[in-house]
This record gives C-alpha cells, sequence and structure tokens, in this order.
C-alpha cells in the first residue's frame, strides 16, 4: 500500500532518470566501475511512470530483472555503458524533458588511452601504470546549460563522511557547487546504499539547505524526490 501512488501528478511530463553505474574500459577485457546496482534510479522510473510520466531511463550496466518491468510497462529503456555514452543519452533526451534525475554512479575518470589488445604482464617488470583523464561532470553542465527552460535538474551524493566533513556537511558543499535543483544526499558504506533495497536520503535545495528528508524503501524515497520535483515545476 505505501508504495501505491494515489496521484497522476505527473501525466503530460517527460522525465529522464540515469541509473546505475559506468565502466571506462582499461583494455577490451577489464574496466573501472563502481558498485551502483541501479536500484534506486529504476525506483524512480516505475514511480513516474505510476504518476502518469513519459519516461526515458538511460540505464547503465542495470540489470534485466530490473530493467524488462519498466520496459513492459512503457518506460523508455536507453542502455549505456560509458559516462560519455551516457551523456550523449541524457542530454538528447532531456532536450525535451521537464525533469532530469541524475541517479547513475558516474565514472569520474577514465584511462586515457585503452589499447586495443589485453595488457599482458611480464614478470619481473614493474606493473603497467593506468593514467587517468577526468570526465565530464553531466549533473554540473544539466544545471548550467538548462536545455530546456524551467527544467528541474536533479542529482544524487553518495556521500560517507570522513575527517573533512560529515555525510551532510559534504551533501550541502556539493549541492552549492553542483548547480543542481535538486541534490539527493545519502550515506553509503559497505552495508547502506548501494546494492540494497531501502534507502535514506535528505532533499537538499540548490543553497544547500534541507527541503525533505525521506527513508523507506527505494521507492518511497523514489515518490518524495517526485513530489520535491512537481512543486518545482512550472505550471504546464
Ligand atoms: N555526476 C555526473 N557526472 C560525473 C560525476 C557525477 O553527472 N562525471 C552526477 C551523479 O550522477 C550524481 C552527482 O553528479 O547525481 C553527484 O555525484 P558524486 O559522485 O557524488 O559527485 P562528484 O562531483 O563526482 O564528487 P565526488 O565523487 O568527488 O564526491
Ligand atoms: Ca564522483
Amino acid at each position: 500500500p505505501a508504495e501505491q501512488v494515489r496521484v497522476r501528478d505527473l501525466a503530460g511530463r517527460r522525465v529522464v532518470v540515469s541509473a546505475g553505474g559506468t565502466r571506462e574500459p582499461i583494455d577490451p577485457v577489464r574496466f573501472i566501475g563502481n558498485r551502483s546496482s541501479g536500484r534506486q534510479g529504476a525506483a524512480l522510473a516505475a514511480a513516474a511512470r505510476a504518476r502518469g510520466a513519459e519516461v526515458t531511463l538511460v540505464a547503465a550496466h542495470v540489470d534485466a530483472p530490473l530493467t524488462d518491468p519498466l520496459v513492459a510497462d512503457g518506460v523508455d529503456v536507453v542502455a549505456v555503458s560509458t559516462t560519455s555514452e551516457l551523456r550523449d543519452a541524457v542530454r538528447r533526451a532531456a532536450a525535451s524533458a521537464d525533469a532530469v534525475v541524475m541517479a547513475a554512479a558516474v565514472a569520474d575518470f577514465r584511462p586515457l588511452a585503452a589499447p586495443e589488445a589485453k595488457i599482458k604482464k611480464v614478470t619481473g617488470q614493474s606493473p603497467p601504470a593506468i593514467e587517468l583523464a577526468e570526465n565530464p561532470d553531466v549533473l554540473a553542465e544539466l544545471a548550467a546549460d538548462r536545455v530546456r527552460a524551467g527544467q528541474v535538474v536533479v542529482g544524487f551524493a553518495a556521500e560517507t563522511g570522513d575527517e573533512t566533513g560529515s555525510v551532510l556537511e559534504h551533501g550541502r558543499a556539493k549541492a552549492r557547487r553542483k548547480g543542481a535543483d535538486l541534490l539527493a544526499v545519502n550515506a553509503v558504506g559497505p552495508d547502506r546504499g548501494f546494492g540494497t533495497e531501502v534507502n535514506e536520503v535528505t532533499l537538499l535545495d540548490e543553497r544547500g539547505d534541507t527541503v525533505a528528508k525521506s527513508a523507506g524503501s527505494k521507492r518511497e524515497v523514489a515518490d518524495a524526490i517526485w513530489d520535491a520535483v512537481a512543486t518545482r515545476m512550472t505550471a504546464s
């Protein structure tokens, strides 16, 4: 019952959600990746669809059991791998979207060169160094470019907290830095966030002020995010 949404308040809206984790090739068989399962992004897509939106899910390595039901529901699922592919797909869909939610874990760096042949180990030689290049920040670009007037741009921040600041302090700084309308901050660690069924987020606005808190299933968190997005959408 908690998962049932009563209102179709996103009817007539187009939304884009990115989900999963991008992979950057090191060579033909290896990559730099991350532990994002895509569950929160899939839940966001399902929730938006249930509320009546036209939904594009840009999915980076999200397992079929998560995406198949969405396709059956009419969600347009675009599979991508690298950050460059994700960026292209998100920007293409964002051009006609009322809201974009970047739930994907985007690789910050990619190997500068990915050789076409597999890297070999040579006994007695020191291991090769992998030189990295910084990836474009898709969320910051969307927030800065505003490809469509009135578009609501939402980011996620998975934080651990460290000696320089708490989860929320890092989140506040990131909210101000990114320029997104909303930033959903959640604590991650071996047993929190990634790969789990539940989530706990604090929603911050572009000034870093808390606008909502949500804890529960990833679907419940998704609905809390769409609630905040809906209030920020301009009347159509
Ligand atoms: N993001 C993005 N493009 C990137 C990196 C991140 O669009 N190259 C988006 C993510 O999808 C997320 C938000 O930015 O919505 C925050 O990602 P996060 O990794 O927490 O922030 P970073 O700015 O990369 O900071 P750091 O990893 O150093 O904490
Ligand atoms: Ca990052």
